[in-house]
């Protein structure tokens, strides 16, 4: 069954490697498809490939990433264990996708997610946050007062959770912002301890 699943999201790899679906194929080096377990619990979904993860083809190698590392931390995660994929597959030279950007894209989201059926998807950043709640039916609302709280929601092919989180490099350009982040990701911790076993 694993093994079958591990099969559909390597095909979806090679899919994404030769994608012409919008204009950034032109710009990038290496696509960011994602890494993880197919049967990881904990998605993370981030924006898109920033200036090295376009050249090592890996999800939140930057600055970012490393915050990403310490911010997993807290929340007792280990990078191993968790899913790391973007709403964007291909390089954003201006750090930002146009509608039609994330229309074309985000149908391979929408399969990881189908594959993997992860427990909770935590969305890193607005844009992550703003396709997974229209995705499943939730009114969009600001980051502000989204951020650290639990929204359940269910579909044909998915009983999950979504946490809204501001995006680390957020915090990066903005330092007040870690604080925020970190006591967020520290409560996700908390609920990681007492729902486990119980979804
Ligand atoms: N920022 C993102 O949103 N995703 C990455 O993979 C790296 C930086
Ligand atoms: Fe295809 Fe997405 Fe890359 Fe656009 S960003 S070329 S849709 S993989």
């Amino acid at each position: 069954m694993e093994d079958s699943r591990r099969e559909i999201l390597e095909e979806l790899r090679r899919e994404v490697e030769n994608c012409r679906k919008c204009p950034l194929w032109k710009t990038r080096k290496k696509p960011v498809f994602g890494e993880g377990p197919v049967d990881a619990e904990i998605m993370l979904i981030g924006l898109g490939p920033g200036y090295h993860e376009n050249i090592e083809g890996r999800p939140f190698v930057g600055a970012a990433g490393k915050l990403l590392d310490k911010l997993l931390e807290l929340a007792g995660l280990n990078r191993t264990e968790v899913y790391i994929t973007n709403v964007m597959k291909c390089y954003l030279p201006e750090n930002k996708a146009s509608e039609e950007e994330i229309e074309a894209c985000t149908p391979y989201l929408d399969k990881q997610i189908e594959i993997i059926q992860p427990r909770i998807m935590v969305a890193l950043g607005n844009v992550a946050a703003e396709y997974l709640f229209k995705k499943f039916g939730l009114k969009r609302q600001s980051m502000g007062k989204i951020h650290g709280k639990i929204y359940r929601v269910s579909s044909l092919i998915l009983q999950a959770e979504i946490i809204p989180m501001y995006h680390p490099a957020s915090a990066l350009r903005n330092p007040p912002l870690r604080t925020v982040l970190m006591e967020d990701w520290r409560k996700l911790g908390e609920h990681l301890k007492n729902s486990m076993n119980r979804v």
